[in-house]
């Protein structure tokens, strides 16, 4: 079968979120069927009706971080007349210095962006594997390749979840499910706080709209193998300059460094006034 399928069924957790939203107008309007997953279950309705063939679309409202709600998610898609794709998106992120993140916040980082991609995918693997057209996608971050002072966190998750993805990707390269990774510089989402959007500014640090973001996702759907992909010009050539010669970064960072702490501390006072 072509990996081009008429109606997939795509598992799309963090629909209501910026990106979710993005990536489900898309491909809803290519024809694919969607199983929409967020918490916020009003957005997750408004979305649904508000895409291509709503009647065909289906919402779930789950705290991804409890077991009960990944279980939830898991029994409704094997509920489903199959599972095509899943797309794991829903992620979190806070931009402080370490010493300003309490053991919670260190926990739900690396859970929801690394542990329940993790698990959801392990769960969901039989269930992809009856699929003649079964692709995973892991959405990253270009701070996942590029440690980022003020994200050592999210850093740490992504950077974790490359690691899952590439060696998920080899473990699945006898079978059928493709598995694709890819990562997104800043994207003009609620992910970023008023903090993060002013150090994007002071730093000129280029942002893409949550559609770019969507294309080069449903892109990866048509590829006949798993990918990595990272987006954006120039940090595409910073990823492979920081692994050759990570002294590089380390030294153009060091110099950015008052402003991330700046900014970093700002954003920690009420009302962000920035
Ligand atoms: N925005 C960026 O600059 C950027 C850059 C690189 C990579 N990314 C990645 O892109 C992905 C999407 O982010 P976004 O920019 O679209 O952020 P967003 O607008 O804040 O959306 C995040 C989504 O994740 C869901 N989510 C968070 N915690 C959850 C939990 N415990 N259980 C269930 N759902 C949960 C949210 O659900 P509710 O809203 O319903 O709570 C929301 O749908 C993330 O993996 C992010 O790391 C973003």
């Amino acid at each position: 079968m072509s990996t081009r399928q008429q109606c997939r069924t795509v598992l799309l957790t963090g629909a209501s979120g910026g990106l979710g939203h993005a990536i489900a107008r898309l491909l809803a309007e290519q024809g694919d069927r969607l199983l929409l997953q967020g918490r916020n279950a009003d957005r997750l309705e408004q979305l649904r009706c508000s895409l291509a063939n709503p009647g065909r679309h289906r919402v779930l409202a789950a705290d991804l971080l409890e077991s009960a709600g990944r279980r939830e998610l898991v029994q409704m898609c094997r509920g489903e007349s199959g599972l095509d794709v899943l797309i794991n998106n829903a992620g979190i992120s806070r931009f402080a210095l370490l010493g300003d993140l309490d053991d919670r916040e260190l926990a739900d980082i690396l859970h929801t962006n690394l542990l329940v991609p993790m698990a959801l995918t392990r769960d969901l693997l039989p269930l992809l594997q009856q699929s003649p057209a079964a692709a995973v996608i892991n959405i990253g971050s270009t701070f996942g390749h590029i440690g980022h002072p003020g994200f050592t966190a999210y850093s740490a998750s992504k950077a974790g979840l490359f690691g899952f993805t590439e060696a998920l990707r080899r473990e699945c390269a006898d079978g059928g499910v493709r598995v694709h990774y890819l990562a997104p510089r800043a994207v003009d989402t609620e992910l970023n706080t008023p903090a993060v959007r002013a150090l994007n500014r002071a730093l000129r640090n280029k942002a893409d709209t949550p559609a770019v973001v969507a294309l080069q996702c449903s892109n990866l759907l048509h590829k006949a193998s798993g990918q990595r992909r990272f987006i954006g010009w120039p940090e595409r050539f910073f990823i492979k300059i920081n692994a050759l010669f990570p002294g590089l970064v380390d030294s153009a960072l060091s110099k950015k460094l008052p402003v991330i702490r700046r900014y970093a501390k700002q954003g920690e006072l009420p009302g962000e006034a920035l």
